[in-house]
């Protein structure tokens, strides 16, 4: 229920496509996927951040899952660098969005670096962070 709430409320025009084990769907610039744990990690294929139509490259894509209370987002920081961050606001755990490359609570107001530094309240404490490894193809979110 918690992705089907975070999907109509962040998308109402996006649809969702199954795709072997990864469902995902896409807005006009931001893209969702749903990742499932791994032996503690989510894994997101690196093809992810582009698109199979246009061939665009994505420079962040959300990704949601059973394991987390609301979603992550993904960056992708160079070219085979990547950072995770929680999309979770820590004043009152409401749902950031990504706004000029910041992420912004509507509920509040307080703004956060895309690493998850907290540069204006009421949040007082920096966003999670994820560490993150990949293999050649794979990128793995630590839970
Ligand atoms: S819940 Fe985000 S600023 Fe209050």
């Amino acid at each position: 229920m918690e992705r089907r709430k975070f999907l109509e409320n962040s998308c109402l025009v996006c649809l969702g496509i199954a795709v072997g084990g990864v469902s995902l769907s896409s807005c006009s610039n931001i893209k969702t996927i749903n990742s499932f744990e791994k032996k503690g990690y989510l894994e997101v294929d690196k093809s992810e951040f582009i698109d199979s139509q246009t061939k665009e490259e994505y420079s962040n894509i959300i990704v949601t899952s059973n394991s987390l209370k609301k979603p992550l987002i993904l960056f992708k920081t160079g070219t085979d660098n990547y950072e995770a961050v929680s999309l979770e606001c820590t004043h009152k755990g409401v749902k950031l969005d990504l706004i000029n490359d910041r992420l912004e609570c509507s509920k509040h107001g307080s703004v956060f670096e895309k690493n998850g530094t907290v540069i204006k309240g009421p949040a007082k404490n920096n966003l999670k962070s994820y560490n993150v490894d990949k293999t050649l193809t794979i990128i793995k979110i630590k839970l």
